[in-house]
């Protein structure tokens, strides 16, 4: 070869190399990177594979406590009793996980959160039943009677389907039982691939589905001085410490999972949402829960950690007095309902007349905000989101059922009271469209049984 065909070959060669470099070093890092071998060691060909298909997937799963502990994309993906197999790439896996994928290692957790409103009664609220077996039914109506015994809430039959599978289920799959007999996933809170405490004790993981003007738990933090102080110190604490070893110096401010459901200083961690709780807020007339006492100690105790008591009695005193002050307020709303449909001035249907709405967002808009309002330390949304919502649909509540009277000309004489006291309907009575058997007024949330 002459000295010029050898220049242009060692020429050629080089530019050739050099580009290969160039072109290797423009691919996209998850192409060329390989995983750690113990990595491989744990998931072998899932991940390999996978980080090509779903990158994002396999970077998740790295970042998690699973994959430093060993687990292994099939400890979770293998088809467990009851969860059809499909063949995948010389492997069988299941294409649905349950929260039986993670019951074998996590038995604890699955049975509380199998005893908790997040579980059945969060489905049967807007599906019923029928999705249940009479087994499921029965282990939840022993724990939570009324809640899963009962027909989907009205609104689904006036919204339809739609609706209903884009909005309602999308926050109550929470509680979705699942083909293969279990209930819910798991996900909800911890996702799927990076199983994390850090991300289920961060307020927005539980805004996913608490925020809006019917349960505004988040917006109500954020306002609260635990919210403003937790999201200016944030950077400082430990979110990541281990449920059993949670202390104040790990998190000195409390989130929703740190009042709800955190071990903080060796109270017992639960998973069961319900344990800490002492009325249903959630209902029109709230009712104190048959757990009462036992749900004001437990929550009290979290508060304890980091307060005296004498505070936390003033601020329950304080709370429990919007509690009784909004039941007053929405009984004469639902009496006022209940005269007109008495006098079948209504159609027994909920959800067809205009002043329905007006009663429906009198409660579950402004009733239910002012008390969340008042126990979680948002004063905006106990008064303005709240009371003052509570007080002006009440005026256009009046207005509206003494036109109704008018308009069927039983109103001679001017306006009368819609229903004199002794006429009040018991709770038996009252509209079976507003709210579940389990939430119906009835055991009066009265002063004589509050602590002094
Ligand atoms: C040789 C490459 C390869 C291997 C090995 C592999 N996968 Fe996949 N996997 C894919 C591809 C490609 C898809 C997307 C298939 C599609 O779009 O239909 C996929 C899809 C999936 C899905 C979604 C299935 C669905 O239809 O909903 C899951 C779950 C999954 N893989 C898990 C795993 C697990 C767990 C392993 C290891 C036991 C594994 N994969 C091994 C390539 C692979
Ligand atoms: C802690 C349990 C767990 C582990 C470990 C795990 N996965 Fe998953 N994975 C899930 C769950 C839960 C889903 C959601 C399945 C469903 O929709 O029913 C899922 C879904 C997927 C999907 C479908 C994603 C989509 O959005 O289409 C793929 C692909 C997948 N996993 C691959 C893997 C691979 C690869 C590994 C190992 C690197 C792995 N998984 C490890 C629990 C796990
Ligand atoms: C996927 C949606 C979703 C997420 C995420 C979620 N919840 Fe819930 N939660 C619900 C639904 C739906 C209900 C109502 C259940 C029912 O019908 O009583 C509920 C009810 C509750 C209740 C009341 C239980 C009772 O007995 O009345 C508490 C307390 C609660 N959740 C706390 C939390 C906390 C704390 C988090 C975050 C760590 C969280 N939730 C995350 C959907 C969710
Ligand atoms: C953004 C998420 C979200 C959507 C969408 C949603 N809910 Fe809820 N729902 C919740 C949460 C969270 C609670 C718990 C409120 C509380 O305890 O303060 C709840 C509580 C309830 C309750 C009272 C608790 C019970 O078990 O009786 C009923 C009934 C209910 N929802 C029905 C519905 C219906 C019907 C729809 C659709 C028309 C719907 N929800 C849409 C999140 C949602
Ligand atoms: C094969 C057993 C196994 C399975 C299956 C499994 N896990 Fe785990 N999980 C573990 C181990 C081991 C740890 C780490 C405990 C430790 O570090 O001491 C862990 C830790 C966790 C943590 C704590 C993470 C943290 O940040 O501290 C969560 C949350 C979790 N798992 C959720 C799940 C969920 C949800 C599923 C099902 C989708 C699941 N796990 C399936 C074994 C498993
Ligand atoms: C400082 C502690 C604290 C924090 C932080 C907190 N909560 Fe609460 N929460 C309470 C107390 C106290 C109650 C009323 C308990 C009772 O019934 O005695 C309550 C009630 C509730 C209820 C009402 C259940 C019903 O009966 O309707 C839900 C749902 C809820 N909280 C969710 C959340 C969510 C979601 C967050 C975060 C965005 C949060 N909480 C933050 C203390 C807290
Ligand atoms: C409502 C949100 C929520 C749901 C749903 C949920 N978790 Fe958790 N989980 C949490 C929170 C919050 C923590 C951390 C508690 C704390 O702060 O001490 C946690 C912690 C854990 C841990 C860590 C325990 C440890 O000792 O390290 C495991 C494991 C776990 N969850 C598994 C599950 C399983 C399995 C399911 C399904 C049955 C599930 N979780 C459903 C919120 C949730
Ligand atoms: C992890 C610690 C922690 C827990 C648990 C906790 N708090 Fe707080 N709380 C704080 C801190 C810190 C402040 C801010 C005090 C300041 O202004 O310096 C605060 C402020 C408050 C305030 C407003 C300031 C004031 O003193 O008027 C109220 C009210 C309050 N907490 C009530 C409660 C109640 C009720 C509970 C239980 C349901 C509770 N807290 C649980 C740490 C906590």
């Amino acid at each position: 070869m002459s000295f010029r065909g050898l220049f242009i070959a060692v020429v050629l060669s080089t530019a050739m190399i050099v580009s290969a470099f160039v072109l290797q070093s423009k691919r996209p890092r998850m192409e060329v990177d390989r995983p750690t071998a113990d990595l491989v060691k744990a998931t072998g060909k899932c991940a390999d594979c996978h980080r090509h298909e779903t990158s994002a997937v396999v970077h998740e799963f790295e970042m998690s406590r699973h994959a430093k502990a060993g687990v292994a994309c099939l400890d979770c993906h293998q088809p467990t009793k009851g969860q059809e197999p499909y063949d995948h790439k010389g492997f069988t896996i299941t294409r649905k996980l349950t929260s039986n994928n993670c019951r074998a290692c996590h038995e604890k957790q699955v049975d509380e959160y199998m005893r908790s409103r997040h579980a059945a009664p969060a489905w049967a609220a807007v599906a019923g039943t029928a999705d249940f077996t009479p087994e499921q039914v029965a282990f939840s109506e022993a724990i939570h009677k009324g809640a899963v015994e009962r027909p989907p809430h009205p609104l689904t039959a006036v919204e339809g389907m739609a609706a209903i599978n884009k909005g309602c289920r999308q926050c109550h799959d929470v509680g979705k039982p699942n083909p293969d007999g279990s209930i819910g996933s798991c996900t909800a809170c911890h996702a799927r691939h990076v199983a994390s405490v850090e991300l289920a004790r961060l307020p927005e993981t539980c805004g996913q589905c608490h925020m809006g003007p019917d349960h505004s738990q988040l917006e109500i933090y954020h306002e609260s001085k635990h919210g403003v102080l937790f999201n200016a110190q944030r950077p400082f604490m430990n979110l990541a410490a281990r449920p059993e070893k949670l202390t104040t110096e790990d998190m000195p401010l409390p989130t929703c999972a740190t009042c709800h459901m955190s071990g903080l200083e060796g109270e017992k961690f639960t998973h069961d949402v319900t344990q800490r709780l002492s009325y249903f807020l959630f209902a029109p007339v709230s009712e104190r829960r048959p757990n009462y006492e036992a749900g004001r100690r437990n929550m009290k105790a979290i508060c304890l950690k980091c307060h005296t008591n004498p505070k936390i009695q003033e601020f329950y005193g304080g709370a429990e007095g919007v509690v009784r002050s909004t039941n007053k307020l929405v009984k004469e709303a639902d009496e006022i309902i209940a005269g007109l449909r008495k006098d079948k001035l209504l159609t027994p249907e909920p959800f067809d007349e205009p002043i329905e709405y007006l009663h429906f967002d009198l409660w579950h808009y402004g009733g239910r905000t002012a008390k969340h309002g008042a126990y979680m330390g948002g004063a905006d949304f106990v008064q303005w989101h709240g009371y003052y919502e509570i007080v002006s649909k009440m005026a256009e509540l009046k207005k509206s059922a003494e036109e109704i009277r008018e308009k069927a000309g039983k109103a001679e004489g001017g306006p009368k009271p819609a229903l004199a006291e002794t006429e009040a309907p018991k709770s038996g009575e009252l509209p079976a469209d507003v709210f579940p058997p389990s939430a119906k007024p009835g055991g009066e949330a009265d002063a004589s049984n509050t602590p002094k």
